[in-house]
């Protein structure tokens, strides 16, 4: 039986070498190697300025304090996200406002968020949904008309390009997560990356407690002022050595993905009962995140059958996203929805099984994984 995880780090020499120099060296926090880390990442998707910090939530957080989202406020988010993105927003005490998304694509439905823009409206989150680039041109052009933040949300999105510009550059801030799973990752980490030169100053100093300079700025060693309540989101020395690493592997890693999700696309279209979405229109360019196959309705009672089938035969699965966020007990209870709200979003995650399409994995794997999806349709029938 083959070993085919959902997920599995590229951890090899370069990252152990990388961690133990760090550790090897006097600098744990607040050196040159998460500088580094942040001009390797600006180089990769071409940003202006970006800010290495512990997590993408984080990097959410910091940008909604930035603009001083207060609990007056509104975020239109997507329904079928994680629930970072909605957290994000909630922190700071302002109100997360779900809106339902496309069927072909999974990605936030413009006209859904235009319609859902009040006088207390601030901001616009956008996920590029399993890496396939939003509709930026239509976000923006709501964005210009009602003056509002626009966050990009690129958790699955590094490689992901819109009319040739990385996402996370398209509306005014992109937070990326490098969590375990993600295309690479530093452990527990994130990055933020924007065009705007004043925005990235105040995050940078937000994610240090607030202070008014920063280590290196300082005349006397360990004097400074706080002039705003910041928090401590920094990534440390020792994740940004790894992600300096990976950061050389990404192309690499996206050509495999690519090969690999192609290849497992054809495989399963030949199986009766598994939809897909529709690949990206030509002016997008996805990272491969992930394969979600949708399950035709006379599947989806069977679907932990299905899942149970693929893990006794060494497939890892996963499901993104388990229920739209306006469904997760802490958002239902709030405010009180149900599935009849976002039916997109919840139609979504009730057909979804997400497969695995990352490097640790080859086209061989691929057409394995499809042959046993196959013998599992077949076997809940
Ligand atoms: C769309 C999305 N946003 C945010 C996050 C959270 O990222 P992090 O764990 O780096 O905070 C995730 C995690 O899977 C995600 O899928």
């Amino acid at each position: 039986m083959r070993d085919i995880p959902f997920g599995r780090p590229l951890i090899d020499d370069e990252e152990r070498a990388a961690v133990l120099k760090v550790l090897n060296g006097p600098t744990l926090v607040h050196g040159p190697v998460a500088k580094e880390f942040e001009q390797a990442f600006a180089a990769f998707t071409e940003a202006p300025y970006a800010l290495a910090v512990s997590s993408c939530t984080a990097g959410m957080h910091l940008a909604y304090m930035a603009i001083g989202l207060g609990a007056e406020d509104e975020v239109i988010v997507p329904a079928q996200t994680h629930a970072a993105t909605a957290h994000a927003v909630e922190f700071s005490g302002a109100k997360a406002v779900f809106v339902d998304v496309e069927a072909s694509s999974g990605n936030i439905d413009p006209v859904q968020v235009e319609a859902a823009i009040t006088s207390r409206t601030k901001a616009i989150a956008v996920v590029h949904y399993l890496g396939v680039p939003v509709d930026m041109a239509e976000i923006s052009r709501i964005a210009g008309k009602h003056g509002l933040f626009v966050l990009e949300d690129c958790a699955l999105g590094i490689g992901s390009r819109y009319q040739g510009t990385h996402v996370g550059l398209l509306g005014d801030v992109g937070c990326y997560s490098f969590y375990p799973v993600k295309h690479i990752t530093t452990a527990e980490g994130g990055m933020v990356i924007t065009q705007d030169g004043q925005l990235a100053e105040k995050i940078s100093r937000l994610r240090a407690f607030g202070v008014d300079r920063h280590h290196g700025q300082r005349t006397q060693p360990g004097m400074y002022d706080v002039t705003m309540l910041g928090y401590n989101y920094r990534m440390n020395e020792i994740e940004a050595a790894i992600g300096i690493e990976q950061v050389k592997k990404l192309p690499a890693i996206l050509r495999a993905r690519e090969l690999n999700f192609k290849s497992l696309t054809s495989a399963l279209a030949q199986i009766d009962g598994i939809n897909q979405f529709a690949p990206p229109p030509n002016d997008r360019v996805t990272s491969f995140y992930c394969l979600s196959m949708l399950l035709e309705q006379s599947l989806r009672q069977k679907r932990w059958e299905i899942v149970d089938f693929l893990h006794r035969n060494g497939i890892g699965t996963s499901v993104y996203y388990p229920r739209p966020v306006s469904m997760m007990t802490y958002y239902r209870e709030k405010y009180g929805y149900s599935e009849k709200d976002y039916p997109i979003a919840y139609d979504i995650s009730e057909a979804t099984i997400s497969l695995p399409v990352g490097p640790h994995l080859s086209v061989d794997d691929m057409m394995y994984v499809a042959e046993k999806v196959s013998e599992a349709v077949e076997a809940v029938r």
